[in-house]
């Protein structure tokens, strides 16, 4: 049995849990996910459909992290509902989201708002989204509208994961392949979203007491013995660059779920058959999150951080719940090695739809059932919520 440790966090820190709207609301019709779900051949697995209903059902979401003792929900609005043609803004679905924001509050819970994850509207996607020439613009009157509903809402993260976008574009442009294939952030989309990060943090600093920042999946890189410069070589444009525009945030989002290792020839070294994968293929590593910490603390330059998402999928909850013990160890050292931590939430709250994958990884703390939506709190909630009330991690 490990011994219980106490965790160095300071007063005030949130623990919580995250979501994204494609990935739970369902009829996200509007959207450009969508479309790609139902073009014929599709590559992904499946429709997101109904999803878990949350469009819906977001009060009983609230009510079990917030019954668990959870004290952040991050979550995501919908670009392609509040603009669902271009200039055509929806007072209504903006009220639902006021909603949202007000439920969590009177639940006491922090609402984190993630401006863009992922999704765009269909007609934005259309005329080239992050490619198009207005791009920035474009953006920027989004968040300016949504900035009308974010009044107390402390913590706002402008896009979701920027460098998987590049890397997305990058591989759809098929710019800078490397020899397996792989593709670099396409340049553009990566100047592109920065520019409207610096705006959009900008107007959000205009509102008063907001934290403003985004979230960077932070991929640790990790060099094979000898690899220590083509481990830079490869990280730089995937990783640093966004890490980098960060610097006079509020705040950066770390998610962090594995390590890639780098060898020598700059190409990722595939993993053995003997090591432990999750449902999504990755590594169980969950030492990743107290690297993907010293990291960012060292490229952002100290700038405090904030634990977005981190998380493993897995039918066994047992294996969550030793994933996350390891991440929270992790970043119990990170934090006595002098980084900042603010707060730590799970990916995911609910088994939600997993993009190309399809309803299959299941990232929990809830299960949902896919035919009556009935919620059901695994013991890796209520774990979670103890660890948040005590500040101690259960021997
Ligand atoms: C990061 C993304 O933000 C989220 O949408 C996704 O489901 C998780 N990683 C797991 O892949």
């Amino acid at each position: 049995m490990p011994d219980p440790l106490t965790l160095p966090v300071a007063p005030g820190f949130l623990w919580g849990a995250s979501t994204a709207a494609h990935q739970i609301e369902g009829g996200n019709v509007n959207s450009d996910w969508w479309a790609k779900e139902h073009v014929p051949g599709s590559l992904c697995a499946e429709s997101s459909g109904d999803a878990l209903d949350s469009y819906h059902r977001y009060p009983e979401d609230v009510r079990l992290l917030a019954d668990a003792g959870l004290s952040s929900y991050r979550f995501s609005v919908e670009w392609a509902r509040i603009e669902p043609a271009e200039g055509e803004v929806s007072r209504a679905q903006l009220a639902h989201y006021r909603r949202m924001i007000d439920t969590c509050l009177e639940a006491g819970v922090a609402p984190m708002v993630t401006l863009l994850h992922f999704t765009l509207p269909r007609w934005f996607a259309e005329r080239g989204g992050w490619l198009a020439d207005d791009a920035v613009d474009t953006y920027l009157r989004y968040v300016e509208t949504v900035t009308t509903i974010l009044d107390d809402v402390r913590h706002v993260v402008t896009i979701n994961e920027p460098n998987i976008t590049s890397m997305m574009l990058g591989a759809s442009r098929r710019t800078n392949l490397d020899a397996a294939g792989l593709a670099a952030p396409d340049q553009q989309a990566s100047d592109v979203q920065a520019q409207a990060h610096r705006r959009a943090v900008e107007v959000l600093r205009g509102l008063g007491p907001v934290r403003a920042g985004w979230s960077i999946a932070n991929q640790v890189f990790q060099p094979a013995p000898g690899a220590e410069a083509a481990r830079d070589a490869y990280a730089y444009p995937r990783e640093d660059f966004f890490l980098e525009v960060s610097r006079d945030d509020d705040f950066v989002g770390v998610q962090s779920y594995l390590r890639t290792i780098i060898g020598p020839d700059g190409e990722p070294v595939p993993f053995g058959d003997d090591v432990e994968r999750t449902l999504t293929g990755w590594e169980y590593y969950p030492q990743a999150l107290g690297e993907a910490l010293e990291y960012s603390h060292r490229i952002t330059g100290g700038v405090p951080m904030i634990v977005t998402e981190n998380g493993m999928a897995t039918e066994d909850d047992s294996r969550r719940i030793d994933y996350t013990r390891g991440a929270l160890e992790a970043m119990a050292r990170a934090i006595g090695n002098g980084c900042r931590v603010d707060g730590y939430l799970h990916w995911s709250l609910l088994d939600n739809y997993e993009w190309m994958s399809g309803f299959r990884p299941t990232f929990g703390l809830v299960a949902v059932d896919r035919t009556t939506f009935r919620r059901t709190p695994k013991p890796s909630l209520g774990w979670l919520g103890e660890v948040a009330r005590t500040g101690t991690l259960p021997a």
